[in-house]
C-alpha cells in the first residue's frame, strides 16, 4: 500500500510538478474566450513564448497534448508520399516516425541503439545520397525522454547547410522546452514541437509548435490534409487575440504565470540549474556503481537520467517498491527498454532538496529491490550540489 504522509514525489520525467503559484493561477474564473480581457492575455502570451523558444517568429498553441503538435508539424509543411527522414534516438522519435507514415508520408529511418542521439554524420551520408533532394524534411526529438539523450541540433542544421540541403528541420522540444537550452532561430529549425507537461511546469493539455518564415512558406504549398490542426486560421484569429475554436483558458492563466517565473529566474539560471541537477544525478548513479544510459558524454540530458539495471534485476520492482514504500513515481522503461531502465526526472519545478530526496529514494528503492550498491551515490550527489 501507498503511504501518503507528506507530498508525492512526481519524478517522471513529465508531466512534472506543477508550482503551488501556477496551480493557484489556474484556480481564476473562466473570462469569456471571445472578450477583450481574454485578447490580451493571449497577446501576452504569443508574445512571453518567443524567448522561451529562441524565436522572434510565430508561436501557435493547441489545446492538445504533444502528440497533437507533432500532427500540426508534419500536415502544415508537407505533402502526400513527400519524404521525411528520421532518426531511431528512441521511442518517442519512433512513435513520430510512425505518425509520419501513417499520414501519408514516406519514412525513412535511421536505425539507432537508444543510447544516442541523432548522428550528424549519418545524417551528412544520407544527404549525400539525395542529390534529387526528395528529402524533404528531418524530423529530431531533441531530448528523447525514453533514453535521456540529448541531440546535438546545431550539428544537424551544419550538416543540412553544408550539403545546401532544402529540407525543413522540425524538431520535438517536448521534454527541452524551459530545461534545456534551445534556440529555434539562431539553430535554423523551421517548426519546433513543444508541449506543455515538462520544462514549463504546467498540466498536460497545451502544445506548441514555433515555427520559421521557410515554414510558412512550405505550409502553402502544403496539400497533406488537415483541418484541426491548420495553422491559418489559428495565426489569423491570434492578430487579435483569439483562436478559432474554445481555447484552453485556465491553462493558459497557468501559462501566464509559469513563463513569468521563468522569466524571474532567467533562462540561462534554468538551463544551468537543470544541468547540475543532471550531473548531481550521474554523480549518484556512478557512485552506486551502475550506468547511465546515455553512451555519449557529449549528450546527457538535461531533464531526465535513465538508468541501465544490472542483468538479472528488474526495474519495474525498483519503481513498484519506491512509489509503496516512498510514495514517489520514477519513469518507467518504455519499448524496448521495458523493465531494463527505469528513468528520474529531473525538471521543471525542482530544487535541491527535492533533488536530493528523490536520489535517497531511488537509493532506498534500489536497496531494497537487492539491488548490489556501491556506497558512492549520495556522498557524490552531495558533492555536486554544495560545490557548484
Ligand atoms: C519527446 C516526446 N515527444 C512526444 C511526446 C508525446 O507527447 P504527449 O504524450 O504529450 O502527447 C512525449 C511525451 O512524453 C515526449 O516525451
Amino acid at each position: 500500500m501507498t503511504l501518503h504522509t507528506g507530498r508525492h514525489f512526481l519524478q517522471i520525467p513529465g508531466p512534472t510538478n506543477v508550482p503551488d503559484q501556477v496551480l493557484r493561477a489556474m484556480a481564476a474564473p473562466t473570462i469569456d474566450h471571445r472578450g477583450p480581457e481574454f485578447a490580451s492575455l493571449t497577446l501576452r502570451l504569443l508574445e512571453a513564448l518567443k524567448p522561451v523558444f529562441g524565436t522572434s517568429g510565430p508561436v501557435l498553441i493547441y489545446p492538445a497534448s504533444g502528440t497533437g503538435a507533432w500532427e500540426a508539424a508534419l500536415v502544415n509543411t508537407l505533402s502526400p508520399g513527400d519524404r521525411v527522414l528520421c532518426f531511431e534516438t528512441g521511442h518517442f522519435a519512433t512513435l513520430w516516425q510512425r505518425m509520419a507514415g501513417e499520414l501519408g508520408l514516406d519514412t525513412e529511418l535511421v536505425p539507432g541503439d537508444w543510447r544516442h542521439g541523432a548522428d550528424p554524420a549519418q545524417l551528412a551520408e544520407r544527404l549525400a545520397d539525395d542529390s534529387a533532394h526528395r528529402i524533404k524534411a528531418v524530423c529530431v526529438v531533441h531530448n528523447e525522454t525514453s533514453t535521456g539523450v540529448t541531440s546535438r541540433i546545431p550539428e544537424i542544421r551544419r550538416v543540412l547547410d553544408e550539403a545546401d540541403h532544402p529540407a525543413l528541420l522540425l524538431v520535438d522540444t517536448i521534454s527541452s522546452l524551459g530545461s534545456i537550452d534551445y534556440r529555434h532561430d539562431e539553430w535554423g529549425v523551421d517548426v519546433t514541437v513543444a508541449g506543455s507537461q515538462k520544462g514549463l511546469m504546467l498540466p498536460p493539455g497545451l502544445s506548441f509548435n514555433a515555427v520559421s518564415q521557410k515554414a510558412l512558406t512550405a505550409s502553402r504549398n502544403a496539400f497533406l490534409r488537415r483541418s484541426f490542426w491548420d495553422w491559418r486560421p489559428v495565426l489569423e484569429a491570434n492578430q487579435r487575440g483569439y483562436f478559432p475554436y474554445t481555447p484552453a483558458t485556465n491553462l493558459l492563466y497557468g501559462l501566464d504565470e509559469a513563463l513569468r517565473m521563468l522569466a524571474a529566474e532567467g533562462l540561462p539560471a534554468v538551463f544551468a540549474r537543470h544541468a547540475r541537477h543532471a550531473r548531481a544525478t550521474r554523480a549518484a548513479v556512478r557512485g552506486w556503481g551502475l550506468e547511465v544510459l546515455c553512451a555519449d558524454e557529449r549528450e546527457h540530458s538535461g531533464s531526465l537520467t535513465a538508468v541501465l539495471m544490472p542483468s538479472g534485476h528488474d526495474a519495474d520492482k525498483v519503481r513498484k517498491i519506491v512509489l509503496e514504500r516512498y510514495d514517489m513515481s520514477l519513469g518507467a522503461g518504455l519499448g524496448k527498454l521495458a523493465g531494463r531502465v527505469f528513468r528520474i526526472g529531473h525538471l521543471g519545478h525542482l530544487g535541491d532538496l527535492t533533488l536530493a530526496g528523490t536520489l535517497a529514494g531511488v537509493q532506498m528503492g534500489l536497496e531494497r529491490a537487492g539491488v548490489p550498491l556501491a556506497q558512492g551515490g549520495l556522498p557524490a550527489t552531495l558533492d555536486v550540489l554544495r560545490g557548484e
